[in-house]
């Protein structure tokens, strides 16, 4: 969501703020600001719109200084101007703080600081820490945010410098991210590893409850009875090459493209042909503790909610463990049935998903077993479930999610073969998967080597007001998805439904302005969906359909054809989500959308 920066060494420090906020600048992006000790005191700009703007204002006033803190935002408090962005300064100019999460009690605070005469400026919730931090210091930076923050209550990352005890930073997480990177005299904070790592690949992440107080030489880490806590340094090996275009238009096409690699890297050393299943390194379960779940809830939000899905009927039909698909947002509010026999899946590309977060620690508190499919090394939900699968698909920029969802696909996948097999299911059949996941590398290229097609439909349909995407089986969580991509690049209203829901509502929808994508592979549903693709074209729908092979059936009734190759039932939701990715990309470009960061979107929701 919002991304924090902080430098603190011998550098001058804008540059690298600038450097640092562009590469959060995915994160969130509706304003940016930093605050720097320029040798008399704080001074900070900020600016609304894209970093590029606030990196014009301080070319033309450059601020010297080797402390500084940087912060991109998405608004939630007060409109995305430039009064409303971070950085944020105490009543008296000597204190400056950038800030991620929600303050619940900002308007309680607020009045009692007004009572005691501090003015307030913004709309914000954060402007009433600077202020807080004022009426605490007594001289140590620490101390002051200490003791402000034992008044705060809600969410919140944040990184703080002062005139009075400057050369210093202070940060403190609690439900919001935060690391300390640790380079040769110098440091930095941040809330993503990606805004540091051209400068450091060393970081110690902050858990809850934990602060940062971190200068040129050294850090600290301390709670918030300023006891002092040690941890661990750890090492990223993402490169900067992952978190960098490389000659594609847009991180988007990028990262679709590189699914060929990500899905293989999502199974590399995991697949064990001869015995047809997988082994997982990280579940922390015995071959015992896996079968002794009765039942399995699986909760994520968007993309993630959709992989689940496709889980879910992975792990029914193969597993036969019955299993339940939880939006986060409703499980953590509901009253779920879960207990010690429920094993509890996560999934999340960023792993520090609020509602996500918040339902993965519902669950372990009514005793389930967790188990987190993450992308992020190192996150909050990679760190706090009890075991897990990373994906491995790399840094993935673009906000729309692309890679990670096939490789959370790849990622179900693995664990169904591996509780699978522990079950009933067959070494043939166990075999048969193992063979045709080896094969999804290769046929996503073939995929990819038609793009041109898929360009050339997106031609077509690029002005429609609504579409609808219809897939039964394993691809209705795909049409889901498609239709997910497309609404949130090009802003083109687009409905996923089960196909023969279609007759129980959306059919009124359609007439000969309507583009409905049917996801229609060669599988055991096909002669189903084919009767629901006759009732669209007798309403004069116009037909886009993703075939696997050449349809007597469907003469006559499709307006464009997609075709990818053939694989099982159950891995086809793999290669049946690329062309869509592809089509939401394309006609979004061609609508003059900006694909990597579209409007009202971030791509981490770190609030609830
Ligand atoms: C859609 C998208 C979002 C995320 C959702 C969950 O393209 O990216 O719907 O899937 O916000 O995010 P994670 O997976 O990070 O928990």
């Amino acid at each position: 969501m919002c991304g924090i920066v902080g430098y603190v060494g011998p550098r001058v420090a804008t540059p690298l703020l600038i450097e640092g906020l562009k590469r959060l600048e995915y994160r969130g992006y509706d304003s940016a600001g930093v605050a720097v000790m320029n040798g008399a005191g704080v001074e900070t700009v900020k600016e609304s719109g894209k970093i590029a703007r606030l990196e014009a204002l301080l070319a033309s006033a450059p601020i010297h200084g080797t402390t500084g803190i940087g912060h991109t935002r998405w608004a939630t408090h007060g409109p995305p101007n430039q009064t409303n962005a971070h950085p944020h300064t105490s009543q008296d100019g000597t204190i400056a703080v950038v800030h991620n999460g929600i303050i619940e009690n900002a308007n309680v605070l607020k009045k009692m600081l007004e009572g005691r005469g501090y003015k307030f400026t913004t709309d914000t919730d954060t402007e009433v820490i600077a202020h807080l931090i004022q009426e605490c210091f007594d001289g140590v930076l620490e101390d002051a945010v200490i003791e402000a923050l034992w008044q705060v209550e809600g969410t919140y990352g944040i990184a703080v410098i002062s005139s009075v005890d400057s050369h210093k930073i202070v940060a403190a997480r609690k439900g919001s991210p935060l690391l300390v990177g640790l380079g040769e005299d110098e440091h930095f904070v941040a809330s993503d590893v990606s805004a540091i790592l051209a400068h450091t690949r060393q970081v110690v992440y902050l858990d809850d409850g934990e602060m940062a107080v971190v200068d040129r030489n050294g850090y600290r880490i301390i709670d918030l009875n300023a006891t002092e806590i040690s941890k661990k340094v750890a090492h990223i090996d993402w490169d900067l090459g992952q978190i960098e275009r490389g000659g594609f238009a847009h991180f988007m096409l990028k990262e679709i493209f590189e699914q060929p690699q990500t899905v293989e890297n999502t199974m590399r050393g995991r697949l064990l042909l001869d015995e047809a299943t997988s082994k997982l390194g990280g579940l922390n379960l015995t071959d015992e503790e896996l079968l002794s779940f009765n039942n399995i809830v699986i909760t994520a939000c968007g993309t993630s909610w959709h992989s689940a899905l496709i889980g879910e009927s992975l792990i029914e039909e193969l597993a036969r463990v019955p299993v339940e698909v939880e939006y986060a947002s409703e499980f953590r509010y509901r009253n779920p049935i879960v207990d010690e026999r429920t094993l509890c899946i996560v999934i999340s590309q960023s792993g520090e998903t609020a509602d996500t977060l918040a339902a993965m620690r519902e669950a372990k508190r009514r005793g389930a077993r967790t188990l987190g499919i993450v992308n992020v090394v190192g996150s909050t939900i990679a760190r706090e479930s009890d075991g897990g699968i990373y994906i491995h698909a790399g840094p993935e920029i673009g906000v729309a999610s692309t890679k990670a969802f096939t490789s959370q696909v790849v990622a179900l996948l693995l664990f169904t073969l591996k509780l699978a097999r522990l079950r009933d299911l067959s070494y043939l059949r166990g075999r048969e998967v193992v063979d045709g996941m080896l094969a999804l590398p290769g046929q996503i290229q073939q995929i990819l080597d038609r793009a041109q097609e898929i360009e050339n439909i997106a031609e077509e349909f690029k002005r429609a007001s609504n579409f609808l995407y219809l897939g039964r089986g394993y691809n209705f969580p795909v049409a889901l998805e498609g239709a997910l991509k497309l609404k949130e690049i090009s802003y083109i209203h687009a409905e996923g439904y089960p196909a023969a829901e279609m007759k129980h509502g959306p059919i009124a929808l359609i007439d000969d302005l309507m583009p409905v994508v049917f996801v229609a592979p060669h599988d055991s549903v096909f002669d189903k969906i084919t009767s629901n693709v006759h009732e669209v074209k007798a309403r004069k729908g116009r037909v886009i359909a993703i075939t696997s092979r050449e349809e007597p059936a469907l003469e006559g009734k499709i307006d464009y054809e997609f075709r990818i190759p053939e694989t099982m039932d159950l891995l086809m939701p793999i290669l049946a989500s690329v062309p869509l990715q592809l089509l939401a990309y394309y006609v979004a470009v061609m609508r003059g959308a900006n694909v990597d960061q579209p409007r009202n979107l971030a791509k981490s929701v770190t609030v609830e």
